[in-house]
């Protein structure tokens, strides 16, 4: 493994920022994590971890040091007559995972297909889709302290997942890198179609999903119709998350706004932050849905989706998302937090 200087990230986001890394190193094997671990660019500098790099903005250059995860394994720790244990090292691709499943008939994950991004970010934010997530299915996280290099494992419990949340968001931010992840999935059907938008794809195609890859399949032609690619488009999927409110507040808001779209979601009420975004603008009367200013914008399809059309900054896509945040406050009362992290 050798460390690198001054180091382009514009491919290393799906952003496609430019922006570059005061160093960098790509990890491919444990070997290169102890001799990581033990360099002085390492230990002196702060440090950014990669998967996909489908879930930033980097705001400008990184002051220290960038590692790109390529550690990758998916291995069969045990199995019964229901289910199968798996274990999956970080720098898989969590989609490479998916398929992985899903040829073996395995149930759980087909529902998280298609999202881009590595299989150690994915407990991070408890990757959700589709009525899915992967709280449902994960046993174990296993990571390193930075500070020590010592070896932890998380249960699904201490993981403290959330809506898009965990604890390694929240007050472990930064002090673990994780290594692998633990899943179950089962062998038996566990066909989920609770999403209303899955059921209705099924139907409209006049199809019967029978098989976890049938879902798979479903699913990825969904979020490539909706979602922009970014080979193509720059982007980091939804930009914010969805907002949660209680059944009072649902109620004036439904008497002010019938069409307001909801769903029930753990004893509180969901309402989706691209349908506030698509109700506001940057002028009375206009809407954020489709709006293009420089070279950043709202995409066409989804308003929960900042893009970067070519060139431009993470502050030009930070300053149309606080206006975003200020418009919708301004109208809802409501306040949309970011889902991607600011770097
Ligand atoms: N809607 C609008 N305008 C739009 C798009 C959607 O009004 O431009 C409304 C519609 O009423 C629609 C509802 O929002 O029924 C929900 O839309 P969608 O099914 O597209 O899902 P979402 O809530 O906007 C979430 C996740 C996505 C995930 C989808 C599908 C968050 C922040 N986002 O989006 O995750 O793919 O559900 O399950 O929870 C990601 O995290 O990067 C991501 C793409």
């Amino acid at each position: 493994m050798t460390i690198k200087k001054d180091y382009d990230l514009t491919k290393l986001n799906t952003f496609g920022i430019s922006a570059r890394a005061k160093f960098f190193a790509e990890i491919t094997n444990e070997a290169d994590l102890g001799e990581l671990f033990d360099s002085k660019e390492f230990k002196n500098n702060k440090k950014l971890f990669l998967g996909g790099g489908s879930n930033i903005l980097l705001l400008g250059d990184f002051p220290g040091i960038v590692i790109v995860n390529r550690l990758k394994e998916i291995t069969v720790l045990d199995e019964d007559e229901e289910s199968m244990q798996i274990r999956a090292m970080s720098g898989e691709v969590w989609h490479d995972l998916v398929n992985f499943a899903v040829e073996r008939s395995l149930w759980g994950i087909e529902n998280l297909s298609f999202i881009p991004g590595t299989v150690g970010a994915a407990p991070m934010q408890n990757i959700g889709a589709y009525g899915a997530e992967l709280k449902n299915v994960l046993e174990s996280v296993e990571t390193i302290e930075v500070k020590s290099g010592h070896l932890r494992t998380f249960s699904m419990a201490e993981c403290q997942l959330g809506y898009r949340d965990s604890i390694f968001k929240q007050e472990l931010k930064d002090k673990y890198f994780i290594l692998a992840i633990t899943l179950r999935l089962s062998k038996l059907e566990r066909k989920n179609l609770s999403y209303k938008v899955l059921r209705e794809y099924f139907e409209k195609n006049k199809l019967e999903p029978k098989a976890a890859k049938d879902i798979s399949e479903a699913v990825t032609s969904i979020r490539k119709s909706k979602l922009p690619d970014p080979t193509i488009i720059g982007n980091a999927g939804s930009f914010f998350k969805n907002v949660f409110v209680e059944e009072k507040k649902l109620g004036e808001f439904l008497t002010l706004y019938p069409d307001m779209p909801y769903f029930r979601e753990g004893g509180v009420h969901k309402i989706p932050a691209a349908w506030l975004i698509e109700q506001c603008g940057p002028e009375n009367g206009t809407s954020w849905k489709g709006y293009r200013v420089g070279n950043t914008g709202v995409h066409k399809r989804q308003a929960l989706v900042l893009v970067n059309y070519g060139g431009a900054s993470g502050q030009a896509v930070k300053e149309l998302a606080e206006e975003i945040i200020d418009s919708v406050f301004k109208k809802f009362g409501l306040k949309l937090t970011p889902e991607v992290n600011l770097i």
